[in-house]
């Protein structure tokens, strides 16, 4: 059974500008799914819709195969099931201390004084940031500031973690390091959403991928079989990754069979590239 489903999301801001309009998503428990789709697409609107944040005005949310509720206590149970890290970690953070910060949540929970210390701690423990732990928040680097907000939403062991493009604006450095926390979170059993623009960290990071058009998703499939389809990345206004095209390429010259894996790495896909090259 999904853990999260969206069914003919509709919702358009006040002022009447339409952001969703007929949107399908399946999110299915321990796999990694990126929703993709160019600037404007509507990918954060969705993520907002998926924690309860914003209400559809047609169309619904279920969990667990059940319609959503929109009680205070509904609203709060879902929170906490479905984390969400915004893409600007300055409208998530906004306590004295990082550790202050990241307890809020547990606290919220009605965790004792002792647990939220151990959540907090845990959390900081998984991001490599237990050095930051009395710095006040808005004075860390901005790869710091994404680690903080993401220690907030581990703290509440969500089973689903949506994260709002995760990778815009980090460094190479950051960017595995995020990768390898997301990866160990996973294997620990929580599903990951996130949005990005980047074909290439959906290719290398996604087991699954959205395609975003006109306020729907249009397809939802496995990440290479969607991401090699070149009309289906143009509908999205989107370009297949260089490192899937170069190993498609290799495919259609006899230097890998049907039965080869695809390059996922630079690294793979170079290799490649010189044996068609030479
Ligand atoms: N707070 C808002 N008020 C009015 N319109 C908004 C607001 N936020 C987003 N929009 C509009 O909704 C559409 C989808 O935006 P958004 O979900 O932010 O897209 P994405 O995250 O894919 O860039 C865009 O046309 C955008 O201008
Ligand atoms: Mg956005």
């Amino acid at each position: 059974m999904s853990l999260l489903q969206a069914q003919g999301l509709t919702y358009a801001y006040p002022g009447g500008v339409s952001a969703l309009s007929g949107l399908d998503l399946v999110i299915e428990p321990g796999r990694r799914l990126a929703i993709l789709g160019p600037n404007g697409a509507g990918k954060t609107t969705l993520l907002l819709h998926l924690n309860g944040t914003l209400r559809p005005t047609a169309g619904r949310m279920l969990i667990d195969g059940k319609a959503a509720g929109y009680s205070r206590s509904e609203l709060s149970t879902w929170r906490r099931r479905v984390g969400l890290v915004l893409q600007d970690a300055d409208d998530q953070l906004f306590a004295a201390s990082v550790a202050e910060d990241v307890s809020f949540g547990p606290l919220n929970l009605g965790l004792s004084k002792d647990e939220a210390r151990q959540r907090v701690a845990e959390a900081l423990a998984a991001l490599r940031i237990t050095d930051l732990a009395q710095r006040p928040p808005h004075m860390l680097s901005f790869g710091q500031k994404k680690r903080v907000a993401i220690a907030g939403a581990v703290a509440m062991h969500p089973d689903v973690l949506l994260l709002d493009e995760p990778t815009a604006g980090l460094d190479h450095h950051s960017l595995v390091h995020l990768l390898a926390v997301l990866e160990r979170l996973q294997a620990s059993g929580t599903t990951l959403v996130f949005t990005t623009h980047d074909v290439d960290f959906a290719y290398q990071f996604a087991d699954d991928v959205a395609l975003f058009d006109e306020g729907r998703i249009f397809v939802q499939g496995p990440a290479a079989e969607v991401l090699a389809n070149e009309s289906l990345m143009k509908a999205a206004r989107l370009t297949s990754p260089l490192v899937l095209q170069i190993g498609l390429r290799a495919r259609l010259a006899g230097l890998l069979t049907e039965a080869d894996t695809l390059p996922k790495t630079r690294t793979d896909a170079l290799v490649l590239f010189d044996r068609l090259t030479n």
